[in-house]
């Protein structure tokens, strides 16, 4: 009786967690994506074309694409319809006006510091969209580095301006909201005056084969912060001056995600946090190569913004020259402070190498919150620093890696 209760118990048991690992991930089937049909075809005036792009897109028909030619067309923020796409053809460029009276909410703060920083409207937004996307291997060029009209500094230079207490009040590149199956696909974003993409109650968003670029020394550019269901990120190229990817559940969820075959090179890495009050589960990192990143794999939140983190998978990662491989952080920004609590459970790294020396940590909340993390196959630099607290990690690691090169994962 005993030892068949026992076998059932441990077949219970790996059905689960074969349920777990299969689960771990976005749901639905993701392939490449195909680029839409255009419905019409507009030629850059190098002037203003906000109305004459607008126009396109609020008139063209569903499931196509207005598509940008050639050119550098200049524009204040659009509105991306349901079921529109915006097609950024090779060799156009799209570029957002610095003319922070053109984003402004209506309390004429956009370009200037607060205490809140929502100032300004996007420059792209998709809102409560089903089937909209960005395609083409053309450019989105937020322009953070260049002054802003009727001011004597840039986008970038405010936010160097901001401190704990102040946020800036700079555009956003592209905001999706309550939206479902949203596509972004080869496109290149750069230079965003705030972060470059973020999702927010979106159920369904690939972004595919997208480079991403802003220069280290940019404040706040953060690449792709996704909350929401079923999001996929792949073959990506990112380099940024901060999180390259950073999930988020500040007002919902962040759960059944999955990050495939990227590359980062300079930024603060592969984030989760720190706001995680709704929860952040079902996470697969895999493929993944960074060279160059101040941070590697970092789980970041603390009592003003926590929550629970679990269910997240990084497997076939490859560093060089990160600073920091792996942070599992439950004091970060410690100077916030609440009564939520960070909890980080369930965090498997399997084959992961690290070719140069860094820093390791692992800072759970207290004796009885402590972090909780597997290790399979970890790989690690001779003369790396290791450092845990509150820590319960499972599993080995050896500090016994060889050679100088990681390659680019699954990116081309
Ligand atoms: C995620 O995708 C799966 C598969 O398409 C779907 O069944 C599920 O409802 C989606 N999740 C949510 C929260 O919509
Ligand atoms: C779509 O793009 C192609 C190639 O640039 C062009 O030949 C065609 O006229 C466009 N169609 C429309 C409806 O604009
Ligand atoms: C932040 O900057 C503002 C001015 O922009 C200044 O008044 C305030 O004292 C600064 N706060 C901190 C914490 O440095
Ligand atoms: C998107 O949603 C967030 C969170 O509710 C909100 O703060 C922001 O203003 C929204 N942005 C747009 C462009 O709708
Ligand atoms: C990534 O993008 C940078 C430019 O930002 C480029 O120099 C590099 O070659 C790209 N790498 C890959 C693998 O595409």
């Amino acid at each position: 009786m005993l030892r068949q209760s026992s076998i059932i118990g441990i077949t219970a048991a790996v059905i689960l967690l074969l349920v777990r690992v299969g689960y771990s991930k976005d749901l639905r089937t993701v392939t490449e994506p195909k680029t839409p049909q255009n419905c019409t075809t507009l030629k850059a005036t190098s002037g203003d074309d906000t109305k004459t792009i607008q126009n396109a897109l609020d008139t063209c028909t569903k499931g196509k694409a207005v598509k940008l030619s050639s050119g550098t067309f200049y524009s204040g923020p659009l509105t991306i319809p349901s079921g529109i796409s915006l097609l950024v053809d090779s060799g156009a460029t799209l570029k957002a006006l610095p003319d922070p009276s053109l984003y402004d909410m209506g309390e004429e703060t956009c370009g200037t510091i607060d205490k809140y920083g929502v100032g300004c409207k996007p420059f792209i937004t998709i809102r409560d969209a089903s089937g909209s996307g960005i395609y083409g291997k053309g450019t989105i060029d937020g322009q953070g580095q260049k002054k802003m009209t009727g001011k004597t500094e840039s986008w970038w230079q405010l936010a160097n301006n901001a401190n704990r207490s102040t946020v800036q009040n700079a555009p956003r590149l592209l905001q999706i909201n309550n939206s479902a199956d949203i596509t972004l696909y080869q496109i290149t974003l750069q230079n965003a005056p705030f972060y470059h993409v973020v999702s927010s109650r979106t159920n369904g968003l690939t972004v595919w084969g997208v480079t991403i670029y802003a220069p280290p020394s940019s404040r706040n550019t953060d690449g792709i912060d996704p909350s929401g269901y079923n999001i996929t990120i792949a073959h990506c190229n990112i380099s940024t001056g901060d999180d390259d990817v950073a999930i988020k559940a500040k007002i919902a969820p962040a759960r059944h995600i999955s990050v495939l075959n990227n590359h980062f090179g300079k930024g603060h890495g592969m984030s989760i946090g720190s706001e995680i009050t709704y929860g952040v589960s079902d996470v697969t990192v895999s493929g993944l190569t960074l060279d160059g990143a101040t941070y590697g794999l970092r789980i970041k939140s603390n009592s003003y913004r926590g929550g629970l983190v679990t269910g997240v998978t990084y497997t076939n990662v490859c560093m060089h020259n990160v600073q920091q491989p792996i942070l599992l952080d439950t004091r970060y920004e410690n100077y916030l402070t609440g009564n939520l609590t960070p909890q980080f459970h369930d965090v498997t790294f399997t084959n992961v190498k690290v070719l140069t020396a860094g820093t390791f940590t692992f800072n759970g909340f207290s004796d009885s919150k402590p972090v909780q993390a597997t290790m399979e196959d970890v790989h690690i630099k001779k003369g790396s620093k290791w450092i845990t607290k509150y820590a319960k990690i499972t599993g080995t690691w050896a500090e016994d890696v060889t050679g100088t090169l990681c390659g680019y994962a699954g990116n081309e």
